[in-house]
């Protein structure tokens, strides 16, 4: 049944749309922090549909707010006041730590990140943007420009013009061999360097753990040193937290925080985690950069009442159980047991993340060349095994992606960290 609907889905969508798995799985439901397929097997969901099953499946509070919602009233557009929506935006401007912050709802974090560019190069004037190599913002004609992830970077053709800056990944490139504060110096001198040549940025988008590209992020403080030489220049700051929002790196509920020293971003785009599986995007700003545009903008499905009544039960389930401590707690122990693993698996370069974001990235051994091979035969046997992880990384995808549902319990990490050691192991 399921082949055949391989099949299907080969006939009619397109070649670019990857599936996980030689023989792809349809998941049929869910609950907790687990997941069923078609033919009834179980498996431990350590990917939460790419970090979107922010808080657990099936989740009754979430299910009891959508099928109320959807009972009373599903969409009625930003024509008309929306009560979820004002709820929701109010929680989330207080949240952002961004004063006199306006928030706008729209369906994905690649709408979200559209929305962000299109403020800042109108607020600034220019359409220049600063982006992290080895970035993802999303799937759209003005994200994909900004993406300097070339597995995902479709065209160059784009309506911004990008410049890329050194700092998203720690561990690898040309300055890679220096120690922390080194490498942000070094970073830190490339930026003025690059701004030295160009006409003035609108912004910088930079995600703080880089999702896509495996987890990457640079030591705690680059974004706040670079935070100091765009403000003197007027250029913004746009935080991407489609993957990071909402506590999932358990030190700290904004990604951002860990290089915030001076302050929250100008711009926060979140998505994936508050909707729960709803989709939800959005921005925040400062009133004065969300309020620059001179002409109407709507997002017809941003919004509707019955994605933020999933919002408004997924925040508060969120945080009335301390998911982001929750995330810290486990995500600690997760990620000791993994680099414990990992000092006898030869493939195994790195273990990186921090909370429930945990990224292993495999290499042939004793090279830093990527093993997209062994990455893709771990997935496999994880699978068998019952565990269902991601996969990320730079052009190669080579790096696992560790991202449960934040509700993750100690005895399900250990059941799952013992499956993904027997499957490292097999490499
Ligand atoms: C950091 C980041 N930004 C933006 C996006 C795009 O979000 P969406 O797929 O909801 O459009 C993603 C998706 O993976 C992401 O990881």
């Amino acid at each position: 049944m399921t082949r055949d609907l391989f099949a299907r889905h080969r006939a009619v969508l397109p070649d670019w749309l990857a599936l996980y798995y030689e023989d792809p799985l349809e998941i049929t439901h869910g609950e907790g922090r687990h997941v069923w397929d078609a033919a009834g097997n179980k498996y431990l969901d350590f990917f939460g549909g790419i970090l979107t099953t922010m808080t657990a499946h099936a989740l009754p509070e979430v299910t009891k707010a959508v099928a109320e919602q959807a009972g009373r009233i599903i969409h009625s557009s930003t024509l008309y006041l929306n009560r979820p929506m004002v709820e929701l935006a109010e929680r989330v401007a207080h949240l952002s730590g961004i004063p006199d912050a306006r928030v706008f709802f729209t369906t994905s974090g690649t709408e979200a990140n559209d929305t962000a560019l299109l403020l800042a190069t109108a607020y600034r004037r220019s359409n220049a943007i600063l982006a992290m190599r080895n970035s993802y913002h999303g799937r759209s004609f003005g994200a994909v420009g900004i993406t300097g992830n070339r597995g995902w970077s479709p065209t160059s053709l784009s309506p911004l013009q990008t410049l890329y800056v050194h700092g998203g990944v720690r561990s690898r490139g040309p300055y890679a061999h220096l120690d922390d504060r080194e490498f942000v110096d070094a970073c830190v001198a490339d930026l003025k360097d690059l701004l030295g040549h160009t006409r003035a940025p609108a912004a910088l988008i930079a995600e703080p753990v880089q999702g896509v590209g495996g987890f990457t992020s640079p030591p705690d403080g680059l974004y706040a040193a670079f935070r100091e030489v765009l403000h003197e220049r007027g250029v913004l700051w746009i935080s991407d937290e489609v993957q990071t929002g909402w506590g999932r790196t358990g030190e700290h509920f904004w990604g951002w925080q860990a290089h915030g020293r001076n302050g929250p971003p100008d711009i926060v785009t979140f998505a994936k985690g508050i909707g729960n599986g709803m989709s939800i995007g959005g921005v925040v700003a400062r009133a004065e950069i969300m309020n620059c545009l001179d002409a109407n903008s709507i997002s017809t499905f941003g919004g509707t009442q019955v994605t933020m009544a999933a919002g408004l039960a997924n925040l508060s389930y969120l945080l009335e159980h301390d998911l982001q401590g929750n995330a810290r707690r486990v995500g600690g122990l997760l990620i000791e047991r993994l680099r414990a693993v990992a000092a006898q698996v030869p493939h195994v370069r790195e273990v990186r993340g921090r909370g429930l974001m945990i990224g292993v990235e495999l290499t042939r051994p004793g090279t830093d060349e990527a093993a997209p091979d062994a990455a893709s035969a771990v997935l496999e046997e994880a699978r068998a095994g019952g565990l269902l992880v991601g996969k990320g990384g730079g052009h190669d995808t080579s790096v696992l992606r560790v991202a449960p549902p934040m509700s993750l319990t100690v005895a399900e990490a250990e059941e799952g960290a013992a499956i993904l050691e027997r499957a490292l192991r097999s490499i």
